[in-house]
């Protein structure tokens, strides 16, 4: 593969390979493409051979050509499915390819260890990702580097892959893929002849090759979690603050794979959800639940991971236009015993008296020296308790040093429970950063939400250092301010509205502006600022950096790998 095509030729593939697919001509994918650098993993499915052996075609070992080489997550999977159907004409049932994607998922999945590095991607999280250098900036121009990290191939694969990009997206050849002709500097040129996708296949077919120990060690265990029962639920939604409930999942009728769930979660401000639901779980530990909500949201997509012990799970339950809203969900199987899961609170100021809720289950009757907070609490009195929930009012010493404080009781330990602070020193805005997307006309406006969380600076007495102390979410006052960036910024007036009281920010509509200069649409980026009161009626100010953005156009998303 030598830059000899031009990308007008590139562009000439292109039409070909569409009147291909408008033709939908099924050709075979040639048995001299089996890689021989890495053994393939031979495919057992009866369906797989059925639906991909026709263009797939089998070695004497079993191994598929391209499917026997290749693992990734479900999302993944699915991925390559559906540009089967648009591109190469597969027909599949839904069923046909759920079972499809269920047993290469799991069969020819990630283990664990490698899906958990790259498990914001699929829970849609926004992230400031890490990159190799080898794959900066060839593999991350188009879609976040965590694409390619979350396949694994032999060399032979990877080098097809860039092919395949060539193909179906050949602006790659003249933006990311080639040196640009002239180098930047001529006077210095790069002592590494290597072509970008070649030092980025070199390092992919090196630390993502098809055989890992993570694989080996985890393939021989594959099997299908026992999941029936009761699990206690602890969420958390930034702006609302931690919710504490239950799941019960059942086993459905007829299915091997997929389990139902019924949830209920209560806020600790008081209002509660039920969710009914289904999930999948694909490679005995990736969980893709689906749940309809009683109330807002209406809808939830749940993207975990189980423990290997299968005690645990956790992630994050979506929803919005961009998934920009989630719960960060943490679930442990109910023990027949007291469990703990949280308080209502984060902390409690040193020389001041608190109410405090603790939520857990099978909470016995208790006396005030059944729970202990550790040095500097005291437990006065219970004021209520029941099976899900005891309230208790706690006295904190004057002189109690500020720090995290587990809460032992009932022969548990709920770790960093409480933290006891002296002063507020700072807040922080989360995220620190933040994209939001123009919409509401064409298509769906991507929200903010925004929330000011208190430190005390810790033993060290310094601000943002290792040791500050995380007091929980504080009530703030929330405005906008000018990000000066070009001469006569008006962003302010034009990219949306922060909620003065809950810190959601809602961007303005998409399209060219009127009423704005120059007819622009209405982007823009801005500073969110959050205003507490802090001692002594000093105020405390914490700001965040957000981008107001168009429209996302093109979707890299696999819904369907949720039920
Ligand atoms: C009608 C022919 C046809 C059928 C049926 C077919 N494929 Fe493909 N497949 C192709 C062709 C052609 C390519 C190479 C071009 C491409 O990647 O789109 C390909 C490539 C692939 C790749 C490599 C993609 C990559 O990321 O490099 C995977 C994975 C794949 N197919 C999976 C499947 C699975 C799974 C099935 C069965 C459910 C299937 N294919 C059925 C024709 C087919
Ligand atoms: C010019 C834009 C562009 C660049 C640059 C790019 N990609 Fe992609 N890539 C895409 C698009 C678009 C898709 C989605 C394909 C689809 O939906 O079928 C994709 C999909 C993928 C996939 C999923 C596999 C599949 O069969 O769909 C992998 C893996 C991947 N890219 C790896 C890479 C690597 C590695 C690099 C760097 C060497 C890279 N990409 C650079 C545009 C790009």
């Amino acid at each position: 593969m030598r830059r000899t095509r031009p990308l007008s030729d590139s562009l000439y593939l292109l039409t070909l390979l569409a009147l291909g697919a408008a033709t939908l001509v099924p050709f075979p994918v040639r048995a001299a493409t089996y890689p021989t650098s890495e053994p393939g993993i031979p495919v057992t499915d009866a369906v797989v051979k059925a639906k991909c052996g026709g263009c797939h075609q089998a070695d004497a070992a079993g191994n598929l050509s391209r499917i026997s080489w290749i693992r990734t997550t479900p999302e993944g999977w699915e991925e390559a499915l559906k540009r089967m159907v648009r591109l190469n004409g597969l027909t599949v049932t839904p069923e046909e390819a759920r079972h499809i994607v269920q047993y290469l998922a799991t069969y020819h999945g990630l283990a664990p260890e490698e899906a958990r590095p790259v498990s914001y991607f699929v829970e849609k999280r926004l992230v400031d990702e890490t990159v190799p250098a080898e794959l900066q900036p060839t593999c991350n121009t188009c879609h976040a580097v965590a694409q390619p990290m979350s396949w694994r191939r032999p060399k032979e694969e990877w080098t097809q892959l860039i092919k395949t990009h060539l193909g179906y997206f050949p602006v790659a050849e003249a933006t990311a893929f080639y040196r640009p002709p002239m180098p930047p500097d001529p006077s210095k040129p790069n002592p590494d002849k290597r072509e970008p996708w070649e030092i980025a296949v070199d390092y992919l077919s090196k630390t993502y090759p098809l055989h890992t120990p993570e694989w080996e060690a985890f393939r021989t265990s594959i099997r299908q979690p026992k999941l029936e029962g009761r699990w206690l639920v602890s969420a958390y939604k930034a702006g609302a603050g931690p919710y504490y409930g239950e799941m019960t999942i059942s086993s459905v009728p007829g299915s091997a794979d997929m389990v139902a769930t019924h949830t209920t979660l209560t806020a600790v401000s008081g209002s509660s959800l039920v969710f009914d639901g289904k999930a999948i779980v694909y490679a005995g530990y990736a969980w893709r639940g689906r749940s309809t909500g009683s109330a807002s949201p209406k809808e939830v997509r749940e993207v975990m991971m189980l423990s290997r012990d299968g005690q645990s799970a956790q992630g994050r339950w979506l929803w919005g236009g961009y998934q920009e809203f989630g719960f960060e969900v943490k679930m442990v199987r109910a023990p027949l015993g007291p469990a703990l899961q949280g308080l209502n609170t984060a902390s409690i100021r040193a020389g001041s008296e608190a109410t405090v809720d603790l939520y857990g289950a099978n909470l016995p009757a208790a006396k005030p020296t059944d729970l202990d907070f550790g040095a500097g609490v005291t437990v006065t009195q219970i004021v209520s308790s029941t099976p899900s929930r005891l309230t208790a009012r706690l006295k904190v010493d004057a002189s109690a040093q500020t720090g995290p404080r587990d809460l032992a009781a009932f022969g548990a330990v709920l770790p960093s429970a409480l933290a006891v602070y002296q002063h507020v020193d700072y807040i922080k805005v989360n995220p620190g950063w933040g994209l939001s997307r123009l919409g509401g006309t064409i298509g769906p406006k991507g929200f903010v939400q925004f929330e000011a969380v208190a430190y005390a600076n810790g033993p060290d007495n310094k601000p943002n250092t290792a040791d500050d102390v995380l007091l929980g979410p504080v009530p703030a006052k929330w405005s906008m301010k000018e990000f000066y960036a070009i001469y006569g910024d008006d962003d302010t007036k034009f990219v949306g509205n922060i909620d003065p009281s809950s810190g959601l920010f809602s961007p303005a509509g998409e399209g060219p502006d009127p009423e704005r200069k120059d007819m622009r649409n209405n982007y823009g980026d801005v500073w969110i600022v959050a205003t507490v009161d802090g001692p002594d009626g000093k105020a405390l100010t914490g700001q965040s950096y957000l981008v107001v953005t168009v429209p996302q156009y093109l979707r890299f998303d696999q819904p369907e790998v949720n039920p």
